[in-house]
């Protein structure tokens, strides 16, 4: 049976960059939840569906077809044949993901893509809701978090090294916050730390540290 490695927490807590080395180092494919949500949110306004209303998102989930295929470490994810790239990234899908991902619809949809993900093989998954809801009996799960600060300035250097926007370090900071608060709050797998799950607070640690850290714990526990 393929193995999972469940990591949870707020936007940028460095989820992703560890999830991509730990990743690799193992050879477990990395898998981006987030960028589901996003391509959900994407889709939905480019097809200008109002994204404020629960029942008009329900309706147009199942309408959405994401192709899922591993590719150079990772699970790539492919709409209409292209691949969504930094177009789920801007500040317009931040402002409207944390409530696309509220209707049940949406995440029901997503918690089936991403079981079915086993099938490719040993999995490093990482999002708000893989270790309480999704593979919430894998025996490697991670709660990372940061201070509001730290994970604001995080966002807003990968926002301008990747050219997706420039913006203030306060503006990427209240964006952060409104979305935490959604997600954190919402009735259908809200982000929270899940029991058993190890906490990393990551504000004062380098990336390399906390990956020390979770590679010593994953060895821990699978070998
Ligand atoms: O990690 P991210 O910023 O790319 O996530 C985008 C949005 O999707 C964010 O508002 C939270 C939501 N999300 C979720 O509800 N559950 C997940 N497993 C992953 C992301």
């Amino acid at each position: 049976m393929a193995r999972v490695i469940a990591i949870d927490g707020p936007s940028g807590a460095g989820k992703s960059s560890v999830s991509r080395i730990v990743g690799k180092k193992l050879g477990f494919l990395h898998v981006d939840s987030g960028a589901l949500y996003r391509i959900m949110t994407w889709q939905a306004l480019v097809k200008k569906v109002d994204t404020d209303n629960p029942d008009a998102v329900a309706a147009f989930a199942p309408t959405v077809d994401i192709e899922c295929r591993p590719e150079n470490g990772a699970i790539a994810y492919y709409v209409g044949g292209e691949p969504p790239g930094e177009r789920i990234r801007t500040p317009e899908i931040n402002a409207h993901a944390s409530q696309v991902a509220t209707v049940k619809q949406v995440r029901d949809k997503i918690t089936a893509l991403l079981r079915d993900m086993t099938r490719f093989g040993d999995l490093v998954v990482e999002g708000r809701d893989i270790t309480t809801a999704v593979f919430p009996d894998s025996p490697a799960r991670f709660y990372l978090t940061a201070s509001a600060e730290a994970r604001a300035r995080r966002r807003q250097k990968e926002e301008v090294e990747k050219g997706i926007a420039n913006q203030s370090a306060a503006a990427v900071k209240a964006s952060l916050l409104a979305r935490d608060a959604i997600d954190s709050t919402r009735k259908c797998a809200p982000l929270r730390k899940a029991d058993g799950a190890i906490e990393i607070d990551s504000s004062d640690l380098t990336l390399e540290q906390v990956v020390d850290i979770v590679l010593e714990k994953i060895h821990e526990t699978f070998d």
